[in-house]
C-alpha cells in the first residue's frame, strides 16, 4: 500500500496522482491534506512516515509545492529514503541505487503527465541490492 500526502502547493497534483493510481489498480491512503487551504508541510510528511515506518504503508508519496520542503521532513525520519524527483531517469535510479521509500513532487514544479511517469519509473524499477545495499546500510548508521 502507498502512504500518500500533500500541503496546499501539492493538492491538485496529488489528486491527479491518485486518479492515475486507481488507474493502475495500485492500492493507496490519502493522509490529507484534503483542500487548498494553507496548511504546514513537515504534519503531512510526518503522517505519511509514521504510516511507513510502522509498516502500514510500504512506500510512500509527499506533493508540496517544490517538493523540497516535504524531502527534508521526511528525510529526518529514521527509516526513511525520500527522494526529490524532478525526471524519469532519477525517479528509476533512486529505487534501484537508494530503494527510496518515498519519492517528492513539486505540484508548482511538474506537470502532470511527467508526474505520471515519474510515479510509474520508481513504482516499476526493483531494487538492485548488493553493493547499493551496503551503502543504504551506511545511511543506516547514519541514524544511530
Ligand atoms: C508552501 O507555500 C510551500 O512552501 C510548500 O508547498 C513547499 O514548496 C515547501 O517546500
Amino acid at each position: 500500500m502507498i502512504a500518500i500526502g500533500c500541503d496546499h502547493g501539492g493538492f491538485e497534483l496529488k489528486n491527479h496522482i491518485e486518479r492515475h493510481l486507481k488507474d493502475r489498480g495500485i492500492d493507496f491512503k490519502d493522509f490529507g491534506t484534503f483542500d487548498e487551504a494553507s496548511c504546514d508541510y513537515p504534519d503531512i510528511a510526518k503522517k505519511v512516515c509514521e504510516s511507513i515506518v510502522s509498516s502500514e504503508a510500504d512506500k510512500g508519496i509527499l506533493v508540496c509545492g517544490t517538493g523540497i520542503g516535504m524531502s527534508i521532513a521526511a528525510n529526518k525520519v529514521k527509516g526513511i529514503r525520500a527522494a526529490h524527483v524532478t525526471d524519469v531517469y532519477s525517479a528509476k535510479m533512486t529505487k534501484m541505487h537508494n530503494n527510496a521509500n518515498i519519492i517528492c513532487l513539486g505540484g508548482r514544479v511538474t506537470g502532470f503527465e511527467l508526474a505520471f511517469m515519474i510515479v510509474d519509473a520508481w513504482l516499476d524499477t526493483e531494487f538492485a541490492g548488493g553493493r547499493h545495499q551496503t551503502r543504504i546500510d551506511k545511511i543506516s548508521d547514519l541514524e544511530r
